[in-house]
């Protein structure tokens, strides 16, 4: 549904974002003018950790717990009702089924209680949108990398609703990777971080591990399996079924993580500069959980100004999954662009933007 002329919005109108995509449960009431009233986030690690892995099943019943009270908790913050929302948005893809669903259906339902217009946003460009928010420069257009636990892509952005993907890894995710390294090692669930942590006292030259596809130019594709692979027989040994690295010492697991976690960065800035390259765009910007990685962002950024590419890199804090970065709905609701209530979820990766 597409009203021709764009919306004048004022400085107060307000959206109630929510995201519920993979293993977070969240929701944020935003202004137009970027300020953030409300915001609340109810993580699940604790429920997952000792699968070390997300099991959608219990992701989506935890959200289906949750999704009431964080949208509540967001709106008491934010001091407002229901007169002061403007629309509803949610993250409609890519996802686990079950965990979208339920955002997807309390938007539907707030939607047709509240009279507001629904606006379904993809999480992906969600991510590479929250490197924008804040600024008062359009990172328009650039290259979008996205690259966190479910997706290490990257994408030619004309705008923020109008992309295409130009290539991604063809197996796991680099925090995917991150993760299940991190459970051969000992550490924590999710191991991102705490591999990170680990890998500042090693050497990431000890290791030689495999640049998977990074010499391939022919295409903007990655891979993290066969890297994953390596790190799991440089532990337990070629043939080997254990993955227990309790064997290593210390220095031993330092040298593995910094190693690893170098591969990997080295991968994605390769496959990122020739992304630049190959589209002519004059920027890349970046978002996902794995872009909170501190030396990914210092490699990125001595990589851009060596080759004179503005880089944007999403904050911190907007990296992990978020409400905030759902104020892409502003786009689509300044020139009318709302869903209907037949709305539904698309948990698979979507390569083009759909037309409506
Ligand atoms: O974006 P996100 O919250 O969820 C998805 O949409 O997947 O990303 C979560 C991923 C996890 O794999 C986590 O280990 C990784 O981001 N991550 C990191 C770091 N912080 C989070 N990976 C490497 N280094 C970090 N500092
Ligand atoms: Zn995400």
């Amino acid at each position: 549904m597409t009203h021709p002329d764009r919306l004048e919005i004022s400085n107060d109108a307000c959206l109630l974002a929510i995201e519920s995509t993979c293993d977070e449960t969240a929701a944020a009431v935003l202004t137009r003018d970027g300020r953030v009233l409300g915001e609340c986030i109810a993580t699940q690690e604790s429920l997952h950790e000792r699968f070390a892995g997300v099991v959608p099943e219990i992701a989506a019943r935890a959200h289906l717990e949750r999704i009431l009270p964080v949208i509540d908790t967001s709106m008491r913050q934010a001091g407002i009702g229901p007169a002061q929302i403007c629309a509803i948005a949610v993250a409609t893809h890519p996802g686990l089924p079950g965990s979208l669903l339920v955002g997807l259906s309390a938007a539907k339902a707030l939607a047709l209680a509240w009279s507001k217009p629904l606006i379904g946003i993809n999480h992906v460009q969600a991510h590479i949108y929250a490197c924008g928010i804040g600024k008062p420069e359009s990172i328009f257009p650039c290259v979008g990398l996205v690259v966190s636990g479910g997706h290490t892509n990257l994408y030619q952005c004309n705008s923020p609703i109008d992309w295409s993907y130009l290539g991604g890894t063809i197996d796991d995710a680099a925090g995917e990777a991150f993760d299940k390294v991190g459970v051969m090692l000992g550490l924590p669930f999710p191991g991102g971080p705490h591999l990170s942590k680990l890998a500042q006292d090693g050497d990431p030259t000890a290791i030689p591990f495999p640049r998977p596809m990074l010499d391939d130019t022919s295409r903007l594709d990655l891979s993290f399996s066969g890297l994953k692979t390596a790190v799991r027989y440089r532990i337990a040994g070629v043939g080997k079924q254990d993955w227990n690295s309790h064997h290593l010492s210390e220095t031993e697991k330092a040298d593995i993580a910094a190693s690893f976690e170098q591969a990997v960065i080295d991968c994605i800035v390769g496959k990122s500069l020739l992304a630049v390259k190959r589209t002519e765009l004059p920027r890349l910007c970046v978002g996902g959980g794995v872009a909170a990685n501190r030396k990914l962002r210092k490699q990125l950024s001595d990589a851009c100004s060596l080759h004179h590419i503005e880089l944007h890199i999403a904050d911190p804090k907007l990296c992990t999954d978020n409400a905030v970065m759902g104020a892409l709905a502003w786009e689509r609701y300044q020139v009318g662009d709302f869903d209907s209530l037949d709305l539904d979820a698309q948990p698979g990766l979507l390569r083009h933007r759909p037309k409506r």
